[in-house]
């Protein structure tokens, strides 16, 4: 079956609002495999959401959580992990993602992630100016990054456990 054939995690990269962490919990349920948050870890560990922890520590201090985070997550190798829209950006944390895991970029159109984004105000980045030209900017800086992993879905065309079922395929 193609549950043990991947023999690696897989980790989703992405912007805000792709649908990692809902589409990561469906292809586990689907590979009968763990899934793990990493924005979820951050928060455990810190007993604060991303909000208070942007506003009470700043932007650099998540980042360094986000890196020790994910760190522990690789050698723990649960079977499909979410990250967080910044984390791939980091060096240290995509090399180690793409040594030890199947990176699976989740892309969409701005459009999309600004409906998306707009339900919830749990976001920092999109807190000071306008969610569009913010998404586009982040996705323009951060497009040479997630292109990096190996292989890429598009998440816009349907419900998110077609967007799973499209990761499974592409790594078979
Ligand atoms: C961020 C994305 C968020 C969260 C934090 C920063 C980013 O995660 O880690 O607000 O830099 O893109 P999601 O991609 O799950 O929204």
């Amino acid at each position: 079956a193609i549950a043990e054939r991947i023999d690696r995690p897989v980790v989703l990269v992405g912007l805000m609002g792709t649908g990692k962490s809902t589409v990561g919990r469906r292809l586990a349920v689907m590979l009968g495999k763990e899934f793990a948050d990493a924005d979820e870890e951050i928060e455990d560990a810190a007993q604060l959401s991303i909000g208070e922890i942007f506003e009470q520590y700043g932007e650099a201090y998540f980042r360094d959580g986000e890196r020790r985070v994910i760190a522990r997550m690789m050698e723990e190798q649960t079977g499909v992990i979410a990250t967080g829209g910044g984390a791939f950006v980091n060096d240290q944390t995509r090399k180690l993602i793409l040594d030890t895991a199947i990176a699976v970029w989740i892309d969409c159109e701005i459009d999309i992630l600004v409906e998306r984004t707009g339900r919830r105000d749990t976001r920092p980045l999109l807190r000071d100016g306008d969610p569009h030209e913010i998404l586009s900017r982040l996705h323009e800086e951060r497009k040479p990054f997630y292109s990096q992993a190996p292989i890429r879905v598009g998440s816009e065309n349907g419900p998110h456990h077609e967007t799973a079922m499209a990761i499974i395929e592409a790594i078979d």
